[in-house]
C-alpha cells in the first residue's frame, strides 16, 4: 500500500465506523485496495482534510456494506450480532500483549465479546497468543501486530495495520512496561534510559498515535467515547527501594495521564492509570531465569532471604490482604474505567490494600 493509500484509509475507515454504528456498536470495517465495482462509490480530493471525508461520507450515508472510494480502494463494513459481553463488538489494543498481565487483560477482553489486537515487540509470540484466540473465538476476533512502543514509526505502521483489518479502534491499553530493579548508586545509565523508554516515552508516543484516530471517530459521531488506559503500578504511587529507575517512570505516567486526561476531553477520549500490585504469579515475577525474585535475591533487595520462597513471603507479608495481584483483579478496574462516563485522570490502585490514596 503506497504511503498516499495509508493515509487515505486511516482517515476514512475510523471515520465509515462510527457514522455506521447501531445502538453505539460499529461494524468492522476492512479495507481492500480493489474498487469493487458493484458497490455504491464517492470521490474525495487526494489526502482531503478529516472535515471533508466526514462530509462527504455523511452525504452518502446511510451506508449498505460496502463503500467504494475512488482511487483508494473498497470498505466493507462487517456485523457480528452474536458478540455478547462488558465490552462485545470494540476494537482494543493492548501492548506488551505477548504474556502476563497485557496477555492475560487481551484474553479477558475476547472473553468479553471484545475484537483484540495483541501489540508487542515479541511478534512471534504475540501471533502464536492471537492464533489461539482465533481458534477459540473465531478469524476475527483477535490479530497480533509487531510494536516497539519506543519507536514512533513502529506504533504508526501498527496502528495502521489495525485500521486496515479493523477500521478502528475504541481502547487502546498501555500495558508494555520492563523494569530492571538496582540501586541508585551502581544502576548503569543505560539501564535507566531503558526503563523511561519503555514505561515513560512508550506510553507518551503511542497515546500520541492513538489519540488522533480516536479524536477523527469523536469529530465522525459526537456522541462517540473512546479510552485510553495505561498499566500503571503500585510504584506509580509511592517509592520503590533499589528501584528508582521503575518508579520514577511510573509516577511520570502518572503525570502524563492526568496531563493527556486535561487535553483529550475535547475529542472524548477518557485517559485513565491502573495501579497494580505484586503479579507474583506472573512471568515479570516468576521467571526462573531473569525473574524478579532471582533478581532481588541477587541484589540483596530483601534482607536476610537466602531463597526465592524468602523473597516471596517477604513481599506477600507487606500486602494487608497477603496476596498478589491477579489478572481479574485488574479488569474490575479495566471495566470500571471504561464503564463509567463521568471520570478521567485518575490512578485506581488495585494492590489488595498495601497503596491508600490520601
Ligand atoms: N508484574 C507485576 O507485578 C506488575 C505490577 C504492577 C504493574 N505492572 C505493570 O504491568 C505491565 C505488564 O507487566 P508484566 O508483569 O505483565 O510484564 P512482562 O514482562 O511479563 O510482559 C511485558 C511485555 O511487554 C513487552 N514489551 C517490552 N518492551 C516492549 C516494547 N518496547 N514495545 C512493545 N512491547 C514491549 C514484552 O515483550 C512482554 O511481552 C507493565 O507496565 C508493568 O509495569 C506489573
Amino acid at each position: 500500500m503506497t504511503d498516499s493509500t495509508a493515509h487515505n484509509v486511516n482517515s476514512i475507515a475510523p471515520a465509515i465506523r462510527v457514522l455506521a454504528a447501531k445502538d453505539s456498536v460499529c461494524p468492522l470495517v476492512r479495507f481492500s485496495e480493489q474498487v469493487d465495482s458493484d458497490a455504491p462509490k464517492i470521490t474525495l480530493s487526494d489526502e482531503a482534510a478529516a472535515e471533508q471525508v466526514i462530509n462527504t461520507l455523511n452525504e452518502a450515508a446511510p451506508f449498505e456494506s460496502k463503500l467504494a472510494v475512488e482511487g483508494v480502494g473498497t470498505f466493507e463494513m462487517i456485523w457480528d450480532e452474536n458478540l455478547a459481553g462488558r465490552v462485545a463488538g470494540k476494537v482494543i489494543i493492548v501492548t506488551g500483549a505477548a504474556q502476563g498481565f497485557g496477555l492475560e487483560i487481551a484474553q479477558n477482553l475476547a472473553a468479553q465479546g471484545a475484537y483484540v489486537v495483541l501489540a508487542d515487540i515479541n511478534a512471534d509470540e504475540a501471533q502464536k497468543q492471537a492464533d489461539l484466540l482465533r481458534n477459540q473465538y473465531g478469524s476475527d476476533r483477535a490479530m497480533a501486530i509487531a510494536m516497539n512502543v519506543t519507536d514512533l514509526a513502529s506504533i504508526e505502521a501498527a496502528i495502521s495495520e489495525v485500521i486496515t483489518f479493523y477500521g478502528g479502534f475504541d481502547a487502546f491499553i498501555s500495558n508494555a512496561g520492563v523494569l530492571k530493579a538496582e540501586s541508585v548508586k551502581t544502576q548503569p545509565e543505560k539501564d535507566f534510559e531503558f526503563s523511561t523508554a519503555v514505561n515513560y516515552k512508550g506510553y507518551f508516543l503511542c497515546t500520541q498515535v492513538a489519540s488522533k484516530i480516536l479524536a477523527l471517530q469523536h469529530q465522525a459521531n459526537p456522541a462517540y467515547r473512546s479510552d485510553i488506559i495505561q498499566i500503571n503500578s503500585k510504584s506509580g504511587l509511592v517509592g520503590s527501594n533499589r528501584n528508582a529507575a521503575y518508579a520514577g517512570s511510573k509516577f511520570g505516567g502518572i503525570g502524563l495521564t492526568q496531563s493527556f486526561a486535561l487535553e483529550l476531553i475535547e475529542d472524548g477520549i477518557k485517559v485513565n492509570s491502573i495501579c497494580p500490585g505484586n503479579f507474583f504469579d506472573g512471568p515479570l515475577w516468576s521467571n526462573p531465569d531473569n525473574g524478579l525474585f532471582v533478581q532481588y535475591l541477587r541484589t540483596g533487595k530483601v534482607p536476610g532471604a537466602k531463597t526465592i520462597e524468602d523473597v516471596k513471603r517477604f513481599y506477600e507479608a507487606k500486602v494487608p490482604m497477603r496476596r498478589g495481584c491477579t489478572t481479574p483483579d485488574v479488569m474490575a478496574a479495566v471495566y470500571y474505567l471504561i464503564e463509567q462516563q463521568y471520570e478521567t485522570g485518575q490512578a485506581v490502585p488495585v494492590t489488595g490494600g498495601q497503596v491508600m490514596l490520601h
